[in-house]
């Protein structure tokens, strides 16, 4: 495993994290999250990614339960709040009220006394951002969370935030959570260019478009049993991004390239995502231990400039970019 420092903050993290969301307490069961935790955390990394929302806490509960094996000090813990809790008029968002009670809660589902990162899932316009950063502080201060972090907020809120972390000599916000993956390259059009100058590291989410990238789909063809594109549960989101014929034949021509090289097409997609320098680690989902195995190799493939060329031309990045 390799580490990176999560942008300027002192902590590292492996290059590969473990997510939650849809597996983990979800549609994988308890001795398969076991499994994929402890082969994991047994290749080296460090860093598993939740959300008090994931299944409504169970995600946070059975990765707590996995992760109470090692020691505390081994992990990096991430979790997140704003998503509706429940349906009440603050059971979501970014208030203080809110982040306290759901800090304190993702505190008592995970099993831990603090987390390491906690992350503001998405923005909240109706809360006062001077309020979301002051309890962030708050937070760090009465020793509940280590750092703090947003996930797909826009480069000129993060810079709020931290104009606003800046004045009060509160803590700044040190990662942003973006979707980043060949199907979805927006992120490089300001937002790294941003995090690179600024010093925020990015842990990037469905690195391989929800599976999409590993070419086991097909154009016109029904999905396979047991994936996540066959499951009505867990692919709606997959289906509105990435489900097209074009993509998936896309995904099937990387496939080849990957193939070229002796990768699996999991392998190349995710090494792509690291040869950013402003990806500190690309949270990837398993349903089952072998894809972690598959997965963790990614970490070793440098990928040649003649191939980076290829798969500029066959996933194209955003039109403009901001220079440093
Ligand atoms: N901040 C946010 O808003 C946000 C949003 C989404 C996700 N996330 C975080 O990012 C994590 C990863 O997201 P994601 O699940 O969308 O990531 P992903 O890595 O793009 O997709 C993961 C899925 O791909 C399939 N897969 C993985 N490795 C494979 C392999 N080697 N061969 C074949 N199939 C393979 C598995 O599904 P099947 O085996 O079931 O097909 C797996 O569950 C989440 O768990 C969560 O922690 C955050």
């Amino acid at each position: 495993m390799k580490y990176r420092q999560l942008g300027a903050a002192g902590v590292k993290v492996s290059v590969l994290g473990v997510g939650s969301y849809l597996t983990i307490g979800m549609s994988v069961d308890e001795a398969a999250a076991r499994e994929i935790v402890r082969r994991a955390y047994d290749l080296g990394v460090n860093f598993f990614d939740t959300a008090n929302a994931y299944n409504r806490g169970e995600a946070e509960k059975v990765l707590g339960r996995q992760l109470a094996d090692f020691p505390r000090e081994s992990l990096v813990i991430a979790t997140k709040a704003w998503a509706p809790m429940g349906d009440g008029p603050n059971d979501a968002g970014l208030s203080a009220k809110h982040l306290f009670e759901q800090c304190h809660a993702s505190l008592r589902r995970l099993g831990v006394d603090y987390v390491d990162l906690y992350q503001c899932h998405r923005p909240d316009a109706r809360t006062p951002l001077e309020e979301t950063v002051r309890a962030m502080e708050d937070l760090a201060r009465s020793g509940k969370i280590l750092y703090w972090g947003t996930s797909e907020w826009p480069a000129w809120l993060i810079a709020r935030a931290n104009a606003i972390a800046d004045r009060n000599h509160f803590r700044p916000a040190v990662s942003n959570q973006p979707r980043y993956n060949l199907l979805y390259r927006q992120p490089e059009a300001e937002l790294f260019p941003f995090c690179r100058h600024e010093g925020i590291g990015n842990v990037v989410f469905s690195p391989l478009a929800h599976g999409v990238l590993t070419g086991k789909y097909g154009p016109g063809e029904a999905p396979p049993e047991g994936t996540r594109a066959a499951d009505p549960d867990q692919n709606a989101v997959m289906m509105g991004m990435y489900w097209t014929d074009e993509k998936l034949v896309r995904a099937r021509q990387f496939k080849g390239i990957a193939e070229e090289m002796g990768l699996a097409a999991s392998q190349l997609a995710l090494a792509w995502t690291l040869r950013r320098p402003e990806v500190a680690s690309a949270i990837m989902g398993a349903s089952r231990a072998s894809q972690v195995d598959e997965n963790a190799a990614a970490v070793e493939v440098e990928i040649p400039d003649d191939v980076l060329e290829r798969l500029d031309a066959l996933f194209p990045g955003p039109a403009e970019t901001y220079p440093l």
